[in-house]
């Protein structure tokens, strides 16, 4: 599908912040502006720019801050209907809610329902950027994709593989899943700004066979990501290793199979041994800390600090639908929780660079997405910290500085702090 055509130029107007450095100090430009040209920011500044740009059409957010689009690097389009369904951990979460569910996806025009919702919801939440797991179903995979391609959005997706300990309808096999992935991802990884991922689910739900084609198609297309998860819940991690008896620890089943690489995102990584941590780092894929889905499904506490120091890569998910919200500043917020009942600290400067920069790093897209810096593509999300009655409240206390500003939008707001999302260079969702 074409991609749809940018619009002229124009700029926005207020506090813009973005983590260019290499740490957490973020550039802010209290009275800034952002000059969007043809799907791509041209120019940041101070609001003086604007004199290069006479008569430049200009959005003018004064009091509100602009930032980098949200990216989401681990979400399940097709649990959209399932999210809040009550009482369950993992396993059965997913054998008696979950798998239903997906099979409702056999069907392309539903799937299409489904895809165009949880793309506008979470643009709506200032998500510009997506790595998202489809159903088993080739055509779910494509529903994605052309609903991503419509709005001009950037996503990471793959047709998700399955060929045991799952109903038999929701089933691939080893030989089909990875050649309807070959399909999928000649069709789409590169088309505009789509990238593909080979999505096996997870060690249950594969055998052996089906990962060792896993591994064949990850070195056939070094350019695609690799998806799947691990070591979420005891009993899941007790029943993956009870299916790979030769393998040492959880970790090791994806690693003897060649698919830890560094555009590997392992969703979860809650209770891994030192052993396995080591070997995450020295494969420099990503641990994907989901804070909601967590919480919600009572898997247990994501150890950021202990990731960080084995040196492992870190990205922030919302892993809709054992995640709750769509918004990455609700899922920024529990994860200040989850981080908080461990005693470690977290500043707002931290959670807002990983939302951006940090997640662009972990899917090696940071010379497109993340930032607001010349070049990029215009994906830019405006936060209003007057968003709610209570916020606005809270706001008529001056603040202190714009930590101060960021960690009460992270902590109060959601949607309706999401004044305008632009996604490459288009206004998409506005309040
Ligand atoms: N592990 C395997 N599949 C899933 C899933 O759909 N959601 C979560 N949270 N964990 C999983
Ligand atoms: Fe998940």
């Amino acid at each position: 599908p074409a991609e749809p055509t940018p619009p002229d130029s124009y700029a926005l107007r207020g506090c813009i912040v973005s983590f260019d450095a290499e740490d957490d100090t973020p550039t802010v430009f209290d009275d800034g502006a952002v000059v969007v040209s043809r799907g791509r920011i041209a120019a940041v500044g101070p609001a003086a720019l604007l004199d290069a740009h006479p008569g430049i059409e200009t959005l003018d957010h004064r009091g509100r801050l602009i930032l980098p689009g949200f990216i989401d690097t681990h979400a399940h389009y097709v649990q959209t209907q399932v999210i809040g369904s009550y009482g369950k951990q993992l396993l059965d979460w997913l054998g008696g809610y979950v798998f239903p569910e997906e099979a409702r996806a056999a069907d392309p025009a539903h799937a299409a329902t489904l895809a165009g919702f949880f793309l506008d919801e979470l643009l709506r939440n200032g998500t510009t950027s997506v790595c998202a797991y489809s159903s088993v179903h080739a055509a779910a995979a494509d529903a994605l994709f052309a609903a991503a391609a419509s709005r001009g959005m950037r996503l990471i997706s793959g047709k998700t593989m399955m060929d045991r300990n799952a109903p038999p309808e929701l089933c691939d096999t080893a030989q089909t899943g990875a050649a309807e992935s070959v399909a999928l991802l000649s069709r789409w990884h590169g088309q505009g700004r789509a990238g593909y991922a080979i999505t096996p689910r997870f060690a249950i739900t594969s055998t052996p066979a089906q990962l060792e084609a896993s591994a064949a198609l990850v070195r056939a297309h070094p350019e695609c990501w690799v998806q799947t998860h691990l070591s979420e819940n005891h009993a899941e991690i007790a029943t993956a290793c009870g299916l790979y008896p030769e393998a040492r620890d959880y970790t090791d089943i994806y690693d003897r199979h060649g698919l830890l690489t560094e555009r590997t995102l392992l969703g979860h990584c809650i209770h891994l041994s030192d052993r396995e941590l080591d070997v995450i780092a020295r494969r420099r894929s990503v641990a994907v800390f989901c804070p909601t889905s967590n919480l919600f499904l009572g898997s247990g506490l994501f150890d950021l600090a202990r990731m960080r120091a084995a040196g492992v890569r870190l990205s922030l998910a919302t892993d809709i639908g054992g995640g709750t919200d769509y918004s990455m500043l609700r899922t920024a917020a529990e994860a200040y929780k989850i981080l908080q009942l461990q005693g470690q600290s977290w500043p707002a400067r931290a959670a807002f660079r990983l939302m951006t920069r940090g997640n662009a790093e972990a899917l090696g897209l940071a010379g497109e997405i993340g930032r607001i810096a010349p070049g990029l593509a215009a994906d830019l999300v405006v936060l209003d910290p007057r968003a709610t009655p209570a916020m606005a409240h809270r706001a008529d206390r001056p603040m202190r500085d714009l930590d101060e500003t960021l960690f009460m939008l992270m902590t109060m707001g959601d949607d309706r702090a999401v004044a305008e999302t632009i996604v490459g260079g288009r206004r998409v969702a506005r309040h």
